[in-house]
């Protein structure tokens, strides 16, 4: 096993800045108050089994590889990637760095991505954030995690961009629990790359998933055990990151 590595090189554990870029999205959103405010109210998407199948597979093997376009409302996945589009023109989407106080020259060696943080103010994300909490609920009554609360950030990876092999989380902090990452790119060919290389969450030299980041795929995995990487991609490459978290530190919004 290769802890020394994968415990060593990176925890990117990174303070929430919560950058709306606001502006932006208002644009977007025009004066349809429909846009403002609370999470609309709707059916319930997500269905036991799925949250049953989910939960066995990260008390078994750590990690699972699903595909949510079905799982979502209608239409969500296009207004997502049309708002990380639009996002990533402005100033909101910044370069990601890792850990407190982090040094942004080291961390480029190992992640390359530009990041925004999602506050669930726009119509997709409090739609998002609905489905992400039915998740956080269906996973708590199942594995009895206590998650309190998620945080999730919009990435871009330009060609060349990769993330080297991390995890997601200290052992034993009891933070970042599970983590989610859903993909936001159509039509994406083998030659495009950025691939999610998923490691085994006890041999963590053994490869045991790669995904490649197609609209609506995503992968859930444990925070503290599964190390993953993200391959150099070959093309403009968004994902949602989000992670289901046991402690109660309240947001800054
Ligand atoms: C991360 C991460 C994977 C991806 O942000 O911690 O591992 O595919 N992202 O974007
Ligand atoms: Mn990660």
């Amino acid at each position: 096993m290769d802890s020394e590595k994968t415990k060593g090189v990176v925890v990117p554990l990174i303070e929430p800045r919560l950058e709306r870029g606001g502006e932006a999205l208002d644009r977007l959103a025009g004066d349809d108050p429909q846009n403002i405010g609370e999470a609309p109210s709707g059916p319930n998407v997500v269905d036991s089994f799925w949250l049953d199948e989910l939960a066995d597979a990260l008390a078994s093997t750590g990690w699972i590889e699903c595909d949510l376009s079905f799982r979502l409302p209608a239409g969500l996945l296009g207004e997502l990637k049309r708002e990380v589009e639009i996002l990533d023109k402005t100033e909101a989407m910044a370069r990601a760095g890792i850990g407190r106080g982090s040094d942004l020259l080291k961390d480029r060696s190992v992640r390359r991505d530009k990041i925004v943080w999602m506050d669930g103010f726009s119509a997709p994300q409090a739609e998002l954030f609905r489905f992400f909490d039915q998740v956080r609920d269906g996973l708590n009554r199942r594995l009895f995690l206590g998650l309190k609360r998620y945080e999730a950030h919009y990435s871009t990876y330009q060609s060349g961009d990769f993330y080297k092999r991390h995890v997601d989380s200290f052992q034993g902090r009891a933070s970042r629990m599970i983590s989610l990452v859903l993909y936001l790119n159509d039509d994406w060919g083998l030659e495009d790359g950025g691939e999610l290389r998923i490691f085994d969450a006890k041999d963590h030299e053994a490869p045991v998933g790669l995904l490649r980041p197609e609209t609506g795929r995503a992968a859930f995995f444990l925070s503290e055990t599964v190390p993953h990487e993200v391959l150099p991609a070959r093309r403009t490459r968004y994902s949602i990151a989000c992670w289901f978290r046991q402690d109660e530190v309240p947001l800054p919004l």
